[in-house]
């Protein structure tokens, strides 16, 4: 059995602008070595090269532009993520949604350049039609928990079961994570009995007054 994946969304939260990204990435780097789990960070834009050099994790985007590699400017596109030295890339989050047929294009771009999507879906159905796409990873996450501190896996339970059946009859072969609202071991552990292989996760770990405890908490809750 895979590992379970863990990515951390570090979000442009004040806690990991500049040096903040580099302290909680090497944080995430040794938990993920001690736990034996696929700990993936996704810092700001800005940090993702300094992260990227500085850490043997794999490192995402927090989304990928469809310009061109020329005249762009401004636009963070996947041949730039990957000079950067990340692995992938997170698209179509809910703070940061794209259509369907960018979403795929983006797919196909990274996936072109040797680079992972872990493409975000809202609802069963949204995570249905992105399976077509075969990103490695579909995170299902209902917005009106992010942030919250309630669970997905408290609060929406049949969200991550009807979306796991759905996506094993669409035969997605790819890793299903949920996000929103998780904050501790117990949460985790429900995702997983869930029918999760894994979580995506931002505000309990970078506003955690110790971040090293929360990430292992979590962490540990994911081992078989
Ligand atoms: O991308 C993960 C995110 O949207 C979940 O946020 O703060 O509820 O863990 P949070």
């Amino acid at each position: 059995m895979p590992p379970r994946t863990f990515i951390l969304n570090f979000k442009n939260y004040p806690e990991v602008m500049g040096e903040g990204s580099l302290g909680l990435a090497k944080a995430a780097a040794s938990l993920g070595a001690s736990l034996g789990i696929d700990m993936v960070v996704s810092p700001p834009t800005p940090m993702l090269h300094t992260v990227a050099s500085s850490v043997g994790i794999p490192v995402f985007a927090q989304r990928a532009e469809l310009g061109e590699q020329g005249k762009s400017t401004g636009a963070t596109i996947p041949e730039s993520i990957k000079a950067a030295g990340c692995a992938g890339s997170l698209l179509n989050h809910s703070e940061s949604r794209i259509p369907l047929d960018v979403l795929a294009k983006a797919v196909e771009r990274l996936r072109g350049l040797g680079l992972k999507s872990c493409a975000c879906a809202e609802t069963t159905k949204e995570a249905v039609e992105i399976s077509a796409l075969d990103p490695e990873f579909l995170a299902i996450e209902p917005p009106e928990l992010i942030g919250t501190g309630r669970a997905v896996s408290k609060a929406r339970p049949e969200l991550i079961t009807e979306t796991a059946a759905a996506l094993a009859k669409a035969g997605y072969s790819g890793r299903l994570l949920c996000g929103a609202g998780i904050v501790s071991g117990d949460d985790v552990s429900a995702a997983i009995r869930l029918g999760t292989q894994g979580i995506l996760v931002a505000s309990s770990v970078v506003k955690a007054p110790d971040f090293h405890a929360k990430m292992r908490e979590l962490g540990t809750a994911m081992r078989p």
